[in-house]
Order: C-alpha cells, then structure tokens, then sequence
C-alpha cells in the first residue's frame, strides 16, 4: 500500500537510496533539505521538496529524520562541534516541535543516532563489546548521539513506534568511508591504523536499507543497533578491503600523529566499538552480507 512519506537526509549517502526505492515502489515521498530546487531536479515525482518543515502539508505515514553534518569531514573545533549539534539536536527539536504544533500522527518514525552512543573503547574484543542495553559513553560523539536521540522523544506520542537508529559504518559504493579509503588501497597505501586492535562496526548498505524496510513494517520499538553481527578489528578490515582490492596492506599508520593532526576526532579511528545487533537478530533480521569479505567483494563489484 502506498504510504505518504516525509524524510530529512533524503540526499544523501543513505537517504538518496531510500527516496529512489520509495519512489519506485509508488510511495508518496516529501524531502526536507536545505537545496529543494536540486532534490526536486534529481526526483521530479516528489509530492514536495522544503527547507522549511511549515511548508510540508501532512498527513504523513512514516517520519524518517536521517540529517546531519558529515561527523568525520572536518577537524572537531568548537564551531564544528556546534554544527554538527545544530544539523542534528536542533533540526530534531525543530522536526519535533513542527510535528506537535500542526497536530501530526504518524505510524512510525524512525530516527537518527549513531553507534558514538556506546563511546570511543579501547581494550580487548570483551571491553569494546556493546549491545543496545549497553550504558552511554561520555566523549563528544557520545552526548551527541545521546542528545539526537532526547530530542526525538518529543516524537513519541505522536506515533505508534518510534525507533532510533544506532548506525555503524556503512559500506557502499562511492560513498561514505569507502570512498575515503578505496583509493589508498588501490595504490596499496592501506594499512591498519594506530594498534589495529580497534574495532570497527560495519553494515552493507544493501543490509541497512533491508534493516529500514524491516523496521517500518515490524513491531519494533526503541534503539536498534544498525550493525552486521560480525565487527572486525581495524587490522582485519584492512587486511581484507586490500585483498578484495588485490593490493598489500603494507603500511600501517601510526597513531601518534593521527592524535596530534586530528585531536579528539582521533577517537573515531583509533578507537572503536564491537556492536551486537541484538534487537535485529531477537526480531529475526536476516543479513544479507554479515560476513565482511563478501560485502566488500559485493561492493567491489557494484563500484
Ligand atoms: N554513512 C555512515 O556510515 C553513517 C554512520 C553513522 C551514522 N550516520 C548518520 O546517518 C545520517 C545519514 O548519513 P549519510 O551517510 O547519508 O550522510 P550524508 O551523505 O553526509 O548526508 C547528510 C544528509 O543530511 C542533510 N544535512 C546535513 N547537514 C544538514 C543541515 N545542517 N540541515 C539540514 N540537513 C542537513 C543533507 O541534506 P541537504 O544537503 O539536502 O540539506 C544530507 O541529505 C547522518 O546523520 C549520519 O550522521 C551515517
């Protein structure tokens, strides 16, 4: 049955390939975004395309607020960290107060937050390992997360589910950290960073798009890990992204200068998380690529 749809991030990395398959299943889709005259370009079908949540005409059926400022794109100054908040916390308490204000119901909604909830850890696999009941880190990424996700609760009783998104790292082709990392690799620049021992929490993005579609139809609730069940160290992920690519991983990067370089953005590389997707596998989610050699071949393939 078609649903009437309204998104925030619809032009991006994730959001982009949510509007095309909403569309192409004949959904009614409305993009929040801060370039309408582009998105409506890109999709003529829109029901609507605003920079301004007073200009979109409910009713909607699914909310689904993915908007942020790229966390990893530029050096955490304090006017950066103030972005990253206002492109998130405020948007939502905007998104949120909208919502009330003109009397919206909604079947569900699903909204952004991001695995930095759990903390930068470091330490064995047992010390980085987190599940969705896991407590809250207390580093920047963490209050942010933790923040993104307070002020969607204002959302609650406005809709039958709300579900926050604890995203990993998703991987697909031509964007996200792939594309920051590919070209390393194939000049067989790669390496593992710092000790290597830091784990990183992938998911496909075929997988996180299968997630969505599984969360707007089942009766789930709360936060949902967005994660394959099988995060890999840093070393591994390096060893296998160059295999796939066929190149050595020869040159590990120290994690010294990465500290003085990046200062507290470090974290987001030389620490890590070892996130269990519980919710999604309790719900019976079936991944399509849990194993990471198969998703980056996949995506080799599709680059
Ligand atoms: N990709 C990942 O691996 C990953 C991992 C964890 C969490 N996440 C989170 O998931 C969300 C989507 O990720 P993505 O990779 O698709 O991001 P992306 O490609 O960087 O796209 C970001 C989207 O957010 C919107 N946006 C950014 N700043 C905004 C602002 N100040 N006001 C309004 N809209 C703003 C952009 O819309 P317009 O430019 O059209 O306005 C764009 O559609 C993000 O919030 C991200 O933090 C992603």
């Amino acid at each position: 049955m078609s649903k009437r749809i309204l998104i925030t991030g619809g032009s991006g990395f994730i959001g982009s390939r949510l509007v095309s398959q909403w569309l192409a299943d004949g959904h009614q889709v409305s993009v929040y975004t801060r370039r309408p005259d582009a998105v409506r370009q890109r999709w003529p079908q829109l029901e609507q395309a605003a920079s301004r949540f007073d200009d979109f005409h409910g009713p909607f059926d699914w909310l689904v607020n993915l908007a942020g400022e790229g966390i990893a794109d530029q050096r955490w100054s304090e006017a950066r960290k103030q972005v990253l908040r206002n492109s998130r916390i405020e948007l939502t308490d905007t998104l949120a107060q909208w919502a009330i204000n003109t009397g919206q119901r909604f079947e569900v909604v699903l909204s952004g937050s991001a695995i930095g909830i759990y903390g930068a850890l470091e330490g064995t696999a047992e010390q980085q390992q987190v599940d969705e009941q896991s407590p809250y880190g207390s580093d920047f990424s963490a209050n942010l997360c933790a923040e993104w996700e307070q002020a969607a609760a204002p959302l609650k009783p406005l809709t039958q589910r709300l579900v926050l998104l604890r995203t990993g790292v998703v991987l697909g082709p031509g964007g996200g950290m792939l594309k920051r990392l590919w070209l390393p690799f194939l000049l067989g620049l790669g390496g593992r960073i710092g000790s290597g021992e830091q784990y990183l929490s992938w998911i496909h993005m075929d997988d996180y798009l299968g997630a969505i579609d599984f969360l707007l139809h089942q009766p789930v609730e709360g936060a949902v890990n967005m994660t394959s069940p099988y995060a890999q160290t840093n070393a591994q992920f390096s060893r296998t992204l160059a295999a796939t690519l066929k190149r050595p991983a020869l040159l590990p990067v120290p994690g010294c200068p990465l500290k003085l370089a990046l200062g507290e953005m470090s974290d987001l590389l030389l620490k890590g998380q070892k996130v269990q997707p519980v919710v999604l596998q309790q719900q019976g989610f079936e991944f399509h690529f849990p194993q990471l050699a198969d998703a980056l071949g996949d995506i080799r393939n599709h680059w």
